[in-house]
């Protein structure tokens, strides 16, 4: 049977309770050179949650060498049980018993990056979301609680650190007489029952900071956090998060951490961004180091905001788990939620909305409108590491966050509280998180259920009346079908307003003198009326209330008037996008002048300069034009080179026309000294968006200007900023700067990403030759995701008028890497493959080659990068 077909496929209604608890679990690891034995005693009993009382035992398992089996202590003869398919079975078990398993593994060989593996000389695990069954044979599923004790074995010299969850309980010296000397070993019991998807190890030789946390019930928390030496010094940013993150998560949510020591690890071999394994977490180091000589201002918050949410798991995630990978997104949609309204509190909350909005926008909406839409609980699956996507934990989000609008912050929290109280120890469903906030409000929210059932993104239109001093707006909905979901049903869609008067200014909605309502859009069509004085410019969806694509006939006085005076920082960057939007539209639809735009957009954008000094990092967002993708998604049939050209001639008009304005920005935001603090970022923010906008333009003195800044620059985020202007503009020096950058930074991998990543982000087709000879370069590493993603994923995802070169060289070296990367980390390729997910929109050409060159891939894929293609290419 092939890889990928029906039979491959695990529904949500097929879900059983497990056949077997493990209440314990005793693991002993040991680290040989070239191989690990793993010894695991499971204590079993049947669950009696399953009254059909199976009577066989069966265990998941890949990529291990059973050495030995015994039940009770007994060795099980070969007739007892059977391996196959990634199944162990063991025939006729008793109710209770205690089975002891011996296997061999060879991490140095996983590049595969999930069970056990070797990064930079140490041992590291990643075991989410089916990774633990390649350490040793288990019920691999979430709803397997089991408390576990860790033994880990190695060479002291080479490996002086071995790391488990919980508590270090016992260590000692081996003493054995194979020659072998040396070695060590430390105990970890961890009292909380965990699934095994939450098991971590490490073992390596690595720099530890610390420091301490008292909790609010005055218990003290050791923080340690562990990198490679040389990363030492990086390490202090992360920490400065957590322990915001841990005060935070007492003051608004009330939960307290649970165990004596936290612990994070770096590692430079890493699938995802990070990963929460109880009392252990392990980050990509792209997701915990930070120093402002290495790292940009956009990298520093990401390393704030993923260190919270790994430490939120620990109660949203790992208290309270998931009952089956199809409720994914009760862990990760609320923690993403949780992390985003932490971000919100440590810096502008106007800002962080704005980026998150734009993020799921960008991101989130293509794919739930493209071949890969899915809900945000999906119904079936074939590889679970497909569905970490944008849709459960993006969309996800939002879906709590409407909860949490819906139900007011002082219920949500009563509704949370229940939720962790009710649920501490056990696996469940979204089901279960939304009753809880029925059960509190005391509303029926069986219809807003239906957004984590159905998929797609719903399209809301307005329409309004103004007759004889009665307002009346009308909203209606509907979700477009997505695959294997043709009709869809109505959703409950809170959409908050204010309605402005022609100066701006909000109008009272009622007698309260309130200026913003929501109203709640249930059915297909619904009308709301307000009575007023003057027909007024609505300011709808406030905040990004829902997840929806709003449709209203806005005309341009309404978008400035929006844009210039709105209160809700949404509402202002949603206007400039439309005004952008439109503008390109009649550059690229109706072939007018890219200057002839500029004129007409010019006053708004003066009006955003000359208070800049408010909030500059807001201003920098509503400066910022749609990017290329986000303008192709609006034209059909998708022509990149065109939309490429639009663009970049409606940028340089605007580069050229307010010349003055970039200059004096770029020269007042500067500052005599590095700061780290969000107005300094903010400054920066806006700075390097003035010197690329001169860049575009070619503006006299900027090569010179941006070659200054280079060399002079105070943190990364200018060094990397001029050199990416310099070098996708082709100005004088970007060779130059490029060598020099590369000789500077050549041990700090970090940083050779983003040199990576600024080669293959230049617009334009003879970027696939630079790309395909930078696949070449010695510091180029198939192994490496992080540099994988810098180089291929920007090409892919980030520079469309390359990666769709009408020559289908870009097509061509997708389908090549695509190959290369699915014999070494299939989940990686997958992803990749995501890249690929607009070939149906893209012109007859470009669709005909992409898929070409994607049907010869899909001849022995993985079955992770088989199912990707074939839900693209329509299999
Ligand atoms: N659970 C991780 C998170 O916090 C993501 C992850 C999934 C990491 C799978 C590794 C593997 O979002
Ligand atoms: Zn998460």
């Amino acid at each position: 049977m092939r890889d990928g077909s029906p039979a491959n496929v695990t529904r949500l209604a097929d879900y059983l309770p497990p056949a077997y608890l493990v209440p314990r679990t005793h693991l002993d690891v040991d680290i040989r050179d070239g191989h690990t034995l793993v010894t695991a005693t499971l204590t079993l009993e049947r669950n009696p949650a399953r009254d059909d009382r199976p009577e066989d035992l069966v265990l998941d398992g890949e990529h291990l060498e059973l050495l030995s089996l015994s039940l009770d202590g007994a060795a099980l003869p070969a007739s007892r049980y059977r391996e196959a398919d990634g199944r162990l079975t063991v025939f006729s078990v008793p109710e209770r018993f205690e089975l002891t398993s011996v296997v061999r593994i060879e991490p140095e060989k996983n590049t595969a990056l999930e069970g056990l593996y070797r990064s930079n000389g140490m041992y590291c695990t990643q075991c989410e979301a089916e990774g633990f069954r390649r350490i040793t044979w288990f019920p691999d599923r979430p709803d397997v609680l089991s408390r576990f004790t860790t033994t880990v074995r190695a060479d002291r010299e080479h490996y002086p650190l071995l790391l488990s969850n919980g508590n270090p309980v016992a260590s000692g010296e081996e003493s054995e007489g194979d020659g072998q000397g040396g070695r060590h070993w430390v105990t970890w019991e961890d009292p909380f029952p965990k699934p095994c998807y939450l098991f971590a190890l490490v073992a390596g030789d690595l720099a530890c900071l610390k420091d301490t946390f008292t909790t609010a019930s005055g218990r003290q928390v050791a923080l340690h956090l562990y990198a490679e030496h040389r990363d030492l010094d990086k390490l202090d940013h992360a920490m400065v998060s957590l322990k915001k993150a841990m005060a935070w998560d007492e003051r608004v949510y009330g939960r307290e951490y649970d165990l004596d020591i936290f612990q994070i690890v770096a590692v430079s071999h890493f699938n995802m961004g990070a990963m929460e394994n109880k009392g252990l977490n392990i980050f990509n180091t792209a997701c915990v180091l930070a120093h402002p000589a290495t790292t940009t201002d956009a990298a520093f918050e990401r390393v704030e905001s993923v260190v919270a949410h790994e430490y939120f798991h620990n109660w949203s995630g790992n208290r309270v788990t998931c009952r089956d990978w199809f409720q994914l997104s009760l862990k990760e949609g609320f923690t993403v939620f949780r992390d985003q309204e932490f971000s919100s509190d440590m810096n502008s909350r106007a800002v962080v909305r704005v980026e998150n909005v734009n993020f799921l926008v960008n991101h989130q909406f293509p794919e739930d409108q493209g071949p890969l839409a899915h809900p945000v609980r999906p119904a079936q699956y074939q590889k679970i590491d497909n569905f970490y996507t944008l849709t459960v934990y993006e969309k996800g989000a939002e879906v709590v966050r409407m909860q949490h609008e819906l139900l007011g912050a002082e219920d949500f929290r009563r509704a949370t509280d229940l939720y962790f109280e009710r649920f501490d120890g056990q696996a469940v469903t979204c089901d279960d998180f939304v009753t809880c906030m029925e059960e509190v409000s005391g509303r029926d929210l069986s219809g807003f259920k239906r957004w984590y059932s159905q998929a797609g993104t719903p399209i809301v239109r307005a329409e309004d009346t103004y007759v004889d001093g009665l307002y009346s707006l009308t909203l209606s909905q509907h979700t477009p079908a997505t695959p294997g979901q043709a009709d869809k049903q109505p959703l409950m869609i809170p959409v908050k307003l204010a309605l402005l008067d022609p100066r701006g200014k909000p109008l009272a909605l009622n007698d309260q003198g309130d200026t913003e309502t929501v109203v709640i859009l249930e059915r297909a069509t619904q009308t709301f009326s307000f009575p007023l004085p003057v027909k007024p410019t609505p300011s709808l969806l406030r905040g990004f209330s829902a997840p929806v694509i709003l449709r209203y006939d806005f005309d341009e006085t309404q978008l400035q008037t929006l844009l210039a005076h709105d209160s809700d920082g949404f509402c202002r960057w949603d206007a400039a996008q439309r005004l952008y939007f439109s503008a390109l539209s009649r550059i690229i639809e109706q072939g007018e002048s890219a200057e002839q735009q500029l004129e007409r957009l010019r006053p708004a954008l003066e009006g955003v300069i000359r208070r800049a000094a408010e909030d500059p990092a807001q201003a920098a967002l509503l400066l910022t034009l749609p990017t290329e993708t986000a303008i192709g998604d609006r034209h059909a049939p998708l022509d990149p080179a065109r939309v490429h050209r639009a663009a970049h001639a409606f940028k340089v008009a605007l580069g050229r026309a307010l010349d003055e304005d970039w200059r004096r920005l770029a020269e007042s935001l500067r500052e005599p000294e590095y700061r780290a603090d969000g107005d300094a970022m903010g400054k920066r923010r806006l700075r390097m968006l003035a010197l690329s906008y001169l860049g575009l333009a070619k503006a006299d003195g900027i090569a010179d200007d941006l070659q200054r800044t280079f060399r002079d620059a105070s943190c990364m985020t200018e060094e990397i900023g001029a050199l990416g202007i310099l070098v996708s503009n082709g100005l004088d020096g970007a060779e130059t700067a490029l060598e020099q950058f590369a000789e500077r930074w050549r041990d700090e991998a970090l940083v050779m990403d983003q040199w990576f990543a600024v080669q293959a982000a230049v617009p334009g087709p003879a970027t696939v030759a630079r790309v395909k000879a930078l696949m070449s370069h010695p510091d180029f590493e198939w192994t490496l995701p992080n540099r994988v993603r810098a180089l291929i994923g920007t090409l892919v995802n980030g520079n469309p008028s390359a990666f769709h070169a009408e020559d289908g060289s870009g097509h061509r070296l997708f389908a090549e890497a695509l190959k290369t990367l699915d014999a070494i980390n299939p989940q990686i390729a997958a992803r990749l493959g995501n890249g690929a997910a607009r070939l149906d929109r893209l012109r007859e050409d470009l669709s005909t080659s992409l898929r070409t060159a994607l049907s010869e891939v899909r001849e022995g894929a993985s079955a992770n990068l088989a199912e990707v293609l074939d839900r693209i290419l329509g299999a």
